[in-house]
């Protein structure tokens, strides 16, 4: 039996044919659609989205090349992340196809790009790039405003269809929105961001014997993050953590704070509650899911691991990790930080006592990575906040101190080790290490230069 179809006759098997074809390419459309959102909808951070996005229709739209630019409306111009570039592509709203898109909001769909006298062949010469199709298309978000332009070059095999323009519509309905998710978690983190600062210089300027050493904690944190390779938000947990850990002092008086001499054991007592004060203040405050555990994590930096901490006396399971990094880190800045009175304490010794406490107190493994950092890297947070020395680091210096890390200074100090270059090393360590030490080669630090003769 023969169908009847719009005025011609059609085969039943034909149009059995032609039906699976049909639900067969919807199918594989909704299977694109689903990947790309739940790619898309997976990342808040801006940068990364838009890399996604871009990475998502070029694959979507079987094309060579997508960018999205996002409009700027301050600046009144268009914007795009170059993927592992390190700059952004920034140009006036109005210039270009797609700036002609976002202005009049048309879809242009560019089959031959030299033919077209609205394509610029000069950023094909500059690039070396060669355009032979293009599809430009909108952005809008909820209120139907322009945010955004995309941009997909090349097809692979002939040109953009308007099937393709449909997959786009969708895809641009998906990405403004999380686009605009994005940017307003980037807008929170800016003001989560500021009010953690300014927690953090509050403190360190009401302490002005250890300046800077809340900064300074979460430099140190983060070097040990990046060793162990810590995952990116329990590191923005332990940044936080590490800026606001001695806030608690905020409440312990003056007077006591900045005791000169000895502390009576009331004394004492205050200004341990300090960490049980920060934990105290921070659960009060409403901070995202990410960071619930700050408070925990930040009033646990004087806990030991074997019990004998305050102020809970947490043992080694308890602790949490990040806090683990605290310590280590508070001890190793109170022992190194100036004090108007005195210089930093010996290196050697400050390694020593630290290292006579791993087990028991601190972390070994953590100490561990804590010596994998970088020389360079150490002098650049040991002189923060310091006016007489951070203004004058010596970049060369800086390259040469890159190529060591605390071990392997140890193991020079400790003459254990057939470093050539180890008087440079020790040369330049100490040379902002100690305050004396360009005026001359004075006491201890004749021992240390052993080295030289080696
Ligand atoms: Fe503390
Ligand atoms: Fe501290």
């Amino acid at each position: 039996m023969k169908m009847e179809h719009k005025g011609e006759v059609l085969d039943p098997r034909q149009v059995f044919e032609k039906k699976l074809n049909f639900y067969k390419e919807e199918h594989q459309r909704l299977t694109t659609l689903l990947n790309v959102t739940r790619n898309i909808s997976k990342e808040l951070e801006l940068d990364n989205l838009l890399i996604t996005i871009m990475d998502e229709v070029k694959r979507a739209l079987k094309a060579d090349r997508c960018t999205v630019f996002l409009v700027d409306e301050d600046k009144k111009e268009l914007w795009s992340k170059v993927a592992h570039g390190e700059k952004n592509i920034r140009f006036p709203v109005h210039l270009g196809i797609a700036g002609h898109v976002v202005t009049t909001g048309d879809v242009l769909n560019i089959p031959d790009a030299y033919a077209d006298p609205r394509f610029n062949p000069e950023i094909d010469k500059e690039t070396g790039y060669h355009t032979r199709n293009m599809l430009t298309f909108p952005m809008r978000n909820r209120l139907n405003e322009i945010i955004g332009v995309f941009q997909v070059l090349n097809k692979y095999d002939n040109s953009f269809t308007k099937e393709d323009e449909g997959l786009l519509d969708v895809i641009s309905t998906i990405a403004s929105t999380q686009l605009e998710n994005a940017q307003l978690y980037e807008e929170q983190k800016k003001t989560l961001e500021s009010f953690v600062e300014t927690l953090a210089s509050t403190i360190d300027a009401r302490d002005t014997l250890t300046a800077g050493h809340s900064k300074r904690i979460a430099e140190y944190s983060l070097e040990i993050a990046e060793i162990i390779n810590l995952p990116q938000k329990r590191r923005e947990l332990l940044r936080y953590a590490a800026l606001l850990h001695d806030y608690g002092k905020i409440a312990i008086r003056g007077d006591v704070l900045y005791k000169k001499g000895s502390l009576t054991i009331e004394e004492y007592c205050k200004i341990q509650e300090h960490p049980a004060i920060t934990k105290s203040i921070l659960e009060k405050i409403n901070f995202s899911r990410d960071f619930s555990e700050l408070p925990e994590i930040a009033g646990a930096h004087h806990e030991k691991l074997n019990g004998t901490g305050y102020p809970e006396g947490l043992t080694e399971d308890e602790i949490p990790f990040e806090a683990k990094i605290l310590s280590i880190v508070d001890v190793f800045d109170a022992m190194t930080s100036r004090r108007p009175y005195r210089d930093r304490m010996e290196f050697e010794n400050v390694v020593n006592s630290i290292e006579s406490n791993l087990g028991t107190h601190l972390d070994r493994d953590l100490f561990n990575a804590f010596k994998k950092i970088k020389l360079d890297r150490l002098i650049q947070i040991l002189v923060k906040e310091e006016v007489d020395h951070s203004d004058k680091l010596v970049q060369e210096d800086l390259q040469f101190l890159r190529l060591y890390d605390i071990q392997q200074l140890m193991d020079i100090i400790r003459d254990q080790s057939e470093y050539l270059e180890g008087k440079k090393v020790l040369d330049l360590f100490y040379k902002y290490y100690y305050r004396d030490y360009l005026n001359g080669l004075k006491g201890d630090y004749e021992k240390k230069y052993k080295m030289a003769s080696v």
